[in-house]
């Protein structure tokens, strides 16, 4: 089943063919990041109008690089939430356009479990299939959660952050430390800068909310939000490797122990943060101390794109589900949990 899959929900707009939810066929993305750069983050209005422009390219892009018609196409999908409403609408729209044109079944995909699904992607060499009761560390611009997958498409929610998600906090301490968006990649490049073998001249704390597998993330940037403004603050690539050290300690170590805790049979990184090279290095590293089984997208495929949301959709798609035409964006949607 080759099922063509769009994304945009933020500022990535994204148009994929993956066969069977696994083998990316092509995997087309333009990326804004560039255009909200100069504001420090995503500007919604702005956002809407570049994935409009985007998204007929981007199409086109997709179907070339496949070399395959639209009669090679067994269904259609489209993210419905969470995300912005208005780049959600361009995506869905397109999507459900061609499904009416081409009278093909299609789908709308949550967002959230698109990106644990691209732990499934291959598009050369096959890779193992999931393994259930699976832990999903889910680490993006919105959120951060801790999931157990008991079979496809059942989800349990382990915990998850009461205040900034992982990656808003990489976004924002790179704007207090005047580094571009989005901060991840910035904050992970200004780290490198501070030499291994020195010793940080700073301590970061970290929010164990010990007895629970909840996450907190506002009180580190508020301290290095204070620290800042004191005279003659650390250098930058200091502040940076000593945040990234906090937020990397504590989700890896907090995943370790819910992955103990639920006797996950492997652990599944998930979206934009799970590019963090230090995440993936330690995770793997600590997991394999437990004899946990450990897997990680490659870095394209942890943030946004539509390798994934082809993917996911492959899921409910071969199980019969069809969405209907009328289907609307979902700006606040969850994980479907139970
Ligand atoms: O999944 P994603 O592309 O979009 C959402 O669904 O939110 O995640 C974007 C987030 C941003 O906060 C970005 O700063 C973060 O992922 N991110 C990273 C890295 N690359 C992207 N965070 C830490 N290290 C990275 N290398
Ligand atoms: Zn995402």
């Amino acid at each position: 089943m080759l099922i063509l899959g769009i994304e945009s929900s933020c500022d990535e707009t994204g148009v994929a063919l993956v066969r069977d939810g696994r083998v990316v066929i092509s995997n087309a993305l333009a990326s804004q990041a560039e255009v909200h750069a100069r504001y420090g983050g995503v500007v919604p209005e702005v956002a809407a109008r570049q994935q409009l422009a985007a998204s007929i390219p981007v199409l086109d892009l997709a179907l070339e690089r496949a070399g395959l018609g639209w009669a090679a196409i067994d269904g259609v999908a489209a993210t419905y939430g969470p995300g912005l409403a208005g780049p959600l609408l361009v995506g869905l729209t397109m999507a459900k356009s061609i499904a009416f044109a081409r009278g093909l079944p299609f789908i709308g995909v949550n967002h959230l479990e698109a990106h644990i699904y691209a732990n499934w992607l291959y598009a050369d060499e096959p890779t193992p299939a999931p393994q259930f009761p699976l832990l999903s560390l889910l680490v993006s611009g919105a959120h951060s959660e801790l999931i157990v997958i008991q079979a496809h498409g059942h989800y349990q929610l382990l915990g998850q952050t009461l205040d900034d998600a992982a990656g808003e906090a990489f976004d924002k301490v790179a704007r207090i430390l005047g580094l571009s968006y989005p901060g991840g990649p910035s904050i992970q490049r200004a780290a490198a800068a501070w030499p291994a073998d020195q010793p940080l001249p700073l301590q970061v704390p970290r929010a164990w909310l010990r007895g629970t597998h909840d996450f907190s993330f506002s009180g580190v940037k508020t301290f290095l939000y204070n620290l800042m403004q004191k005279p003659n603050p650390p250098p930058v690539a200091a502040v940076a490797a000593a945040f990234q050290a906090a937020v990397v300690d504590v989700l890896a170590t907090k995943t370790v122990a819910a992955a103990r805790a639920v006797g996950a049979a492997e652990v599944a990184l998930a979206g934009g943060v799970a590019a963090n090279v230090a995440l993936r290095e330690r995770l793997e590293r600590d997991l394999r101390r437990h004899h946990i089984p450990f897997r990680y997208p490659p870095i394209a495929w942890c943030t946004d794109n539509a390798a994934m949301i082809a993917g996911a959709a492959y899921y409910h798609l071969s199980q019969g589900e069809r969405a209907d035409l009328t289907l609307d964006v979902q700006p606040s949607l969850a994980l479907p949990l139970g």
